[in-house]
C-alpha cells in the first residue's frame, strides 16, 4: 500500500515566490481587454456620433416613415424635467401629425405608442396588432348607453359579424327601377334593333374613370346632370381614391343608347330632354308651337287614336285654334311618358298640380359606412364572383352587395404569412376618425429634423 506523504516543505515548494513579479499571460489579456474594450466601444461611439448618428443608443431601426428622424431622437424622446431616460409622450407625436381620437363613446385612450410599436425595424406604423382594437371590441362597452354595434368581435376569420346591409334584410333604398336579370339576357334588343350581350361595366364604372361607356344618348340627352349624390357618412381613406367606388349609373350615359323618350310620331327620333316634368312640359310647348305656326292646317285634323298610348280614353278633340291644339299634344306626349316612358324606370309621385314628381334616383354611393372597401386592388376578380345575387336580381329593392363569406376566402388575420390577403382589422377600418382632424402647421426647420442644428444630448 502506497502511502502519499505531503509535508508542508514539499506543498511550499509548489508555490512561486516570485509570481508578483511576472506577468501570468491570463493576467496580461485581462489587463489588456480591461483597456482594449472600452477604447474600441469609445471609437466605434464617437465615429456614430461623428457621422451626427444617434443609433448607438437606439434599440432598433426606426419605423420607414421615421427613419428620416434617426439623427433626431428628441424629436419623440422630448426632455422632461428631472427624468433620465425621455419617454415617448402622444404630445410628441401630435406635434408632427394630428391624430383624432376614435370614439367619443369609448372609455379610455390608449396611447399613441401602444399601437404604433416603433424602433421594431422598416414596417408600416399604421400595421397595427388586432389586440389593440380587441382590448375593447372582443367584449365592448360603452361610456354611456348601449353599444350600436356588435359587441363581441375577436377576428376577422371567425368572429366578425356579417356587413349591416347584408345582415338587416333592410333592402335597396333606391328608386330607380332596375330588372338586372332582363339586361344580362344574351341577345337583348340594343341600339338600332342590334343585338347585344350587356356586361356590368357597360352600367358600372369607377368615378374616376376615363373612358366613355357604350351606350350613352344623343347630345341633347347628355344635357341633363344630375346633381352629385351625397350620403352622410364618414369620408374614408379610400375616399379620395377615385378608383374605389362605383358611380351612380346615369340616364344619359348608361340608358339613353337603348331607352329612347320620343314623346310624338310628327317629330320622329326627337326625344324630350331628361329632366324635371316642368322643363318636358316647356320644351314640349315650344316643339308643338313651332310645329303648328309651320303647318297652320294641322288644327282641323282629326288625331288618329294612337295605340302606344297606354289606357288612353279614346277622347277624340278637336281643337278649335292653335293654342288648344298645343294644349291638347301636350296633354297626349304627357300621358305618353308619365304612363309609360318614364314610369318604366321611375316612380311617379301623386300628382302636385297637374305635374307629375318624380321621386329621387337616391343611388347608394357607398354601402359599407363602418369599413373601407376599395374595387381597384380586387379589379382582377370577376364581378359576378363577389356579387353573386346580381345576375340573377328582377327587383330594385334586392340587396347585391357581397358579403363577408367571400371576403374571407381571400382576407385572414394570419394574413400573407400564411398564403392569404391581410386580414388584420386596420386593413378594412379606421381607428382615427378623421373627420376631426386638424391641420398641423409646420414649425420644424430642415436642419432641426435631419441634425447638425440640435442633438440627442441637448434640448430643443
Ligand atoms: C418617431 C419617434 C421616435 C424617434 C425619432 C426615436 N424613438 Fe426611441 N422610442 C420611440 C417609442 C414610441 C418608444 C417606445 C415607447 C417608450 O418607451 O416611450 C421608444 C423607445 C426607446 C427606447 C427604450 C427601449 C425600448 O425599446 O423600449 C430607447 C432606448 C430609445 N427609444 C432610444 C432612441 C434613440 C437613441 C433614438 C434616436 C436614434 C430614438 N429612440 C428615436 C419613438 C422614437
Ligand atoms: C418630427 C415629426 C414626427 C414625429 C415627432 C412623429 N412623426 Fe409620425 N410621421 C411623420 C412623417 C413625416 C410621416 C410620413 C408622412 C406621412 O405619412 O404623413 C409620419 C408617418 C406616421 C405614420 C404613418 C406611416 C406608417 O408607417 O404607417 C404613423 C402611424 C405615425 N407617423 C405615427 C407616429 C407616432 C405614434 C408618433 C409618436 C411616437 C410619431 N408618428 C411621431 C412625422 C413625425
Ligand atoms: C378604448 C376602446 C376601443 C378601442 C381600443 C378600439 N375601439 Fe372601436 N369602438 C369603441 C367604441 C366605444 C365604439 C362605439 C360604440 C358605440 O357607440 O356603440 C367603437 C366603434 C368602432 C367601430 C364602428 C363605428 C365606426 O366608427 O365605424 C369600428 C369599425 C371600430 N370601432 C373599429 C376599431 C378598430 C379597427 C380598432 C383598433 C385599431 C378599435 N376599434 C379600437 C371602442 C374602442
Ligand atoms: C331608362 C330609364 C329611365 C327613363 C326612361 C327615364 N329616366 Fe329619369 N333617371 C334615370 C336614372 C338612371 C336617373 C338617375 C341618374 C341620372 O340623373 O341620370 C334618373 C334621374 C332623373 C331625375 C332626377 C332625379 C333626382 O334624383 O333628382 C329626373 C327629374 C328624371 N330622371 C326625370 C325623368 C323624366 C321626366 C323621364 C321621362 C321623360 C325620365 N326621367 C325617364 C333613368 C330613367
Ligand atoms: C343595350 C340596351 C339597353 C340599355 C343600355 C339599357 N336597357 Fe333597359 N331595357 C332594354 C331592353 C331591350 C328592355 C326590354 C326587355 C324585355 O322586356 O325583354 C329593357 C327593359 C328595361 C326595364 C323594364 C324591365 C322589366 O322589368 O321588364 C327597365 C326598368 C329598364 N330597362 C331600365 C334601364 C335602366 C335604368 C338603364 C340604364 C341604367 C337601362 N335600362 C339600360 C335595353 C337596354
Ligand atoms: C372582391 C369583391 C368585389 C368585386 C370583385 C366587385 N365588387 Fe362591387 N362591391 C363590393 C363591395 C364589398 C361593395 C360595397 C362597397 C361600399 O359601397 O361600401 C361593392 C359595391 C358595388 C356597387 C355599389 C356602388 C359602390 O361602389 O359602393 C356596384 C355598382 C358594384 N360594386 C359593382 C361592381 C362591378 C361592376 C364589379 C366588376 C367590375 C364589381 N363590383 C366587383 C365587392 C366587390
Ligand atoms: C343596364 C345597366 C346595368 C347593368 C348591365 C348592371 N347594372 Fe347593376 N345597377 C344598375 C342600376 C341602374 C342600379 C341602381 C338601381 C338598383 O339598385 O337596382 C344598379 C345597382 C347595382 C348594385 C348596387 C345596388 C344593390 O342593390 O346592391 C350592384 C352591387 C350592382 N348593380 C352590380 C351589378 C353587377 C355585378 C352587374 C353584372 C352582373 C350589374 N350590376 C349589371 C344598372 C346596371
Ligand atoms: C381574390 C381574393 C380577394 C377577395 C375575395 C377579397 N379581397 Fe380584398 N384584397 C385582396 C388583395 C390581394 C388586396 C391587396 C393587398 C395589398 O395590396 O396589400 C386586397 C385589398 C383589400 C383592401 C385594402 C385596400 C386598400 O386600398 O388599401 C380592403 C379594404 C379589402 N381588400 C377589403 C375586402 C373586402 C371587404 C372583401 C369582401 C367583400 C374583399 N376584400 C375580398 C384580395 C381579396
Ligand atoms: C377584410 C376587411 C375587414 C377586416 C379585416 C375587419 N373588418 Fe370589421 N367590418 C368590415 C366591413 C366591410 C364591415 C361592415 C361595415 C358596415 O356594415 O358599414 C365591418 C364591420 C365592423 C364593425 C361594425 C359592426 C356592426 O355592428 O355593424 C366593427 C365594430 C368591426 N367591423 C370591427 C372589426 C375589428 C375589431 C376587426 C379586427 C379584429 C375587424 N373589424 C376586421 C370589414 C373588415
Ligand atoms: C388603438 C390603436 C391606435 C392608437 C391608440 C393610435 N392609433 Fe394611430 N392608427 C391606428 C390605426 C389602426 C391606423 C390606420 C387606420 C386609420 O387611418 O385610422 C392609424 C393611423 C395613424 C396615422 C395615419 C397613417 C396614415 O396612413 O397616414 C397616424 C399619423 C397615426 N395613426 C398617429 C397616431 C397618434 C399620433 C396617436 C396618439 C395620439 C395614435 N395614432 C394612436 C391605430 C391607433
Amino acid at each position: 500500500m502506497i502511502r502519499r506523504t505531503r509535508t508542508t516543505k514539499a506543498l511550499a515548494r509548489r508555490i512561486d515566490l516570485e509570481y508578483f513579479a511576472r506577468p501570468h499571460p491570463f493576467r496580461r489579456w485581462r489587463l489588456m481587454l480591461s483597456i482594449a474594450v472600452p477604447a474600441i466601444a469609445l471609437v466605434w461611439f464617437f465615429s456614430q456620433r461623428a457621422q451626427g448618428g444617434q443609433r448607438a443608443y437606439s434599440s432598433g431601426p426606426l419605423s420607414y416613415s421615421h427613419a428620416v428622424f434617426a439623427k433626431q431622437c428628441g424629436l419623440c424622446h422630448v426632455q422632461q424635467a428631472g427624468a433620465f431616460f425621455r419617454p415617448v409622450a402622444d404630445k410628441a407625436c401630435l406635434s408632427c401629425h394630428d391624430a383624432p381620437g376614435h370614439h367619443e363613446n369609448q372609455r379610455f385612450t390608449p396611447a399613441c405608442t401602444s399601437c404604433h410599436v416603433e424602433h421594431k425595424g422598416a414596417m408600416r406604423l399604421s400595421a397595427t396588432a388586432d389586440v389593440n382594437c380587441t382590448q375593447c371590441h372582443a367584449d365592448l362597452h360603452t361610456k354611456s348607453g348601449a353599444p350600436k354595434y356588435e359587441v363581441s368581435i375577436s377576428n376577422f376569420g371567425g368572429k366578425h359579424p356579417e356587413f349591416r346591409a347584408v345582415r338587416d334584410h333592410a333592402g335597396d333604398p333606391g328608386h330607380i327601377k332596375l330588372n338586372h336579370y332582363v339586361h344580362m339576357q344574351l341577345n337583348l334588343i340594343g341600339p338600332n334593333q342590334r343585338r347585344v350581350q350587356m356586361t356590368c361595366d357597360d352600367c358600372h364604372r369607377p368615378e374616376g374613370a376615363a373612358d366613355s361607356a357604350p351606350y350613352p344618348g344623343s347630345a341633347a340627352q347628355v344635357q341633363y346632370a344630375a346633381a352629385p349624390q351625397k350620403d352622410g357618412a364618414q369620408p374614408q381613406r379610400s375616399e379620395g381614391n377615385a378608383r374605389a367606388y362605383m358611380a351612380p349609373p346615369e340616364f344619359a350615359n348608361h340608358c339613353a343608347g337603348c331607352h329612347l323618350l320620343t314623346f310624338d310620331k310628327r317629330f320622329g327620333e326627337e326625344q324630350v330632354p331628361h329632366d324635371s316634368p316642368a322643363v318636358v312640359r316647356k320644351f314640349l310647348a315650344e316643339r308643338f308651337g313651332g310645329y303648328i305656326a309651320a303647318h297652320p292646317a294641322s288644327v282641323r285634323e282629326v288625331e288618329e287614336f294612337d295605340r302606344e298610348l297606354p289606357e288612353r280614353p279614346n277622347s277624340l278633340k278637336i281643337a278649335r285654334d292653335a293654342s288648344e291644339w298645343v294644349g291638347f299634344r301636350v296633354e297626349d306626349a304627357e300621358w305618353l311618358l308619365y304612363r309609360k316612358t318614364c314610369k318604366q324606370c321611375h316612380t311617379l309621385g301623386v300628382p302636385a298640380g297637374s305635374l307629375p314628381e318624380v321621386v329621387k334616383a337616391q343611388i347608394t354611393r357607398r354601402w359599407l359606412a363602418h369599413g373601407e372597401f376599395d374595387h381597384y386592388p380586387h379589379r382582377a376578380v370577376a364581378c359576378g364572383s363577389c356579387h353573386l345575387k346580381a345576375i340573377n336580381s328582377r327587383e330594385t329593392t334586392d340587396v347585391l352587395i357581397a358579403g363577408i363569406a367571400s371576403c374571407r376566402d381571400c382576407h385572414r388575420e394570419d394574413g400573407p404569412a400564411r398564403e392569404a390577403a391581410e386580414g388584420r382589422c386596420f386593413e378594412c377600418h379606421q381607428y382615427h376618425d378623421w373627420t376631426k382632424a386638424q391641420r398641423t402647421k409646420g414649425t420644424y426647420t430642415i436642419p432641426e429634423l435631419r441634425g447638425a442644428a440640435t442633438s440627442w444630448l441637448s434640448t430643443r
